[in-house]
């Protein structure tokens, strides 16, 4: 190991995985210091599963190195496998075994004594808030309780670095929060994280740097605020009661906003990106008002991750890519 190495506990270089003619990994790189939360921010296909599975030795690259904890990802997997674990995008749970019996069989897996592995699932339980349902089948257990136990399984050998494929997708947003919750407590534990997500609200909670990546490339790295600068600030969008003020709002709107405001005449929506939030929507009503524009809805919408593609890329985030290329916008990056 060189030196410094033990501050950073996952390193990836040049990682390149095709299946058949898909390129799932196109020569990715990626850093996590010893525990921070890297937040691995992609829409579906981007290639979040797969750089996952690389790092938890479930799939060889084609090409590229990876280290977990200083081990080789490729030379040394038995060690890898002892420092990183995985709660998935699916969760791994038994859905015929209780959420005690589930966490119970993990421990003795990792060969604990029976009692230990007791002792071991009674403190997740009770961590992930399932001590009350510990002794029912894991099949009747809500989205958000399955994934906290899958997640609880993956914490029970107290691995450095976990990895946490989509923990929320699919989650209400009560379970969603409470998710947030018990993934924020692990980090202050020191753990160190891996968080795939395609929610840019989620990475921006919980990651301390998000790589933003699209069909197997890095095509954005930073901090929340520093990608969200790069989408320009936040979303300004007005309703108007009336189709026939819109060309006077679009003339507001690009004067509170940067960039040029869209105009839907058919939702009679008006929509500009903004830097100075509630300052340029004050603005915005203050002019309207003036001209007797009666204005039905207003919203201050703080970037998705579809903005943050749309700024990237020059697409939303679920079309293809090939239809656009050529309207590719330019961003610094
Ligand atoms: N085992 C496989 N066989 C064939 N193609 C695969 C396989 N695994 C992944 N792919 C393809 O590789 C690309 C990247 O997939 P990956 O699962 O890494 O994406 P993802 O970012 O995790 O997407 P999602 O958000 O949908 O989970 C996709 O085009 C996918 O169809
Ligand atoms: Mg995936």
């Amino acid at each position: 190991m060189a030196t410094g190495e033990s501050e950073i506990a996952v390193r990836a270089e040049g990682l390149v995985k095709s299946f058949g003619s898909t390129k799932a990994l196109d020569g990715v790189d990626l850093e996590i210091p010893r525990g921070q939360v890297l937040g691995l921010l992609g829409p579906n296909g981007a290639g979040k599963t797969t750089t996952v599975r690389i790092l938890t030795t479930l799939l060889r690259p084609d090409a590229g190195r990876a280290y977990v904890a200083g081990h080789d990802v490729l030379g040394q997997p038995a060690e890898v496998r002892r420092s990183i674990s995985l709660s998935g995008q699916y969760a791994a749970v038994d859905e015929h075994l209780t959420g005690a019996e589930n966490l119970y069989m993990v421990g003795r897996l990792y060969g604990m004594s029976r009692a230990d592995a007791r002792a071991r699932a009674r403190e997740l339980l009770a961590r992930f808030r399932l001590t009350d349902d510990s002794d029912r089948p894991a099949k009747g257990y809500s989205g958000g309780m399955r994934r906290r136990l899958d997640l609880a399984g993956a914490l029970v050998a107290k691995p450095a670095v976990v990895a946490l494929d989509e923990p929320t997708t699919g989650l209400d947003p009560r379970s969603r929060m409470d998710m947030w919750e018990v993934i924020g407590e692990l980090v202050e534990d020191g753990t160190t994280v891996l968080l795939t997500t395609q929610y840019l609200e989620e990475a921006d909670q919980l990651a301390d740097t998000i790589m933003v990546i699209d069909h197997g490339k890095v095509i954005a790295r930073g901090t929340a605020d520093q990608l969200k600068a790069q989408v320009g600030g936040e979303r300004l969008e007005l309703v108007l009661a009336e189709p026939t003020d819109l060309p006077l709002a679009q003339q507001v709107l690009a004067d509170v906003g940067s960039g040029e405001p869209q105009i839907d005449t058919h939702t009679r929506r008006a929509e500009v990106l903004v830097d100075t939030g509630t300052k340029a929507l004050i603005e915005a009503l203050r002019r309207l008002d003036q001209h007797s524009v009666v204005v039905n809805d207003v919203a201050l919408h703080r970037p998705t991750l579809d903005d943050v593609f749309l700024a990237l890329t020059g697409r939303a985030a679920e079309e293809p890519a090939q239809e656009s290329s050529k309207s590719k916008k330019k961003v610094k990056a």
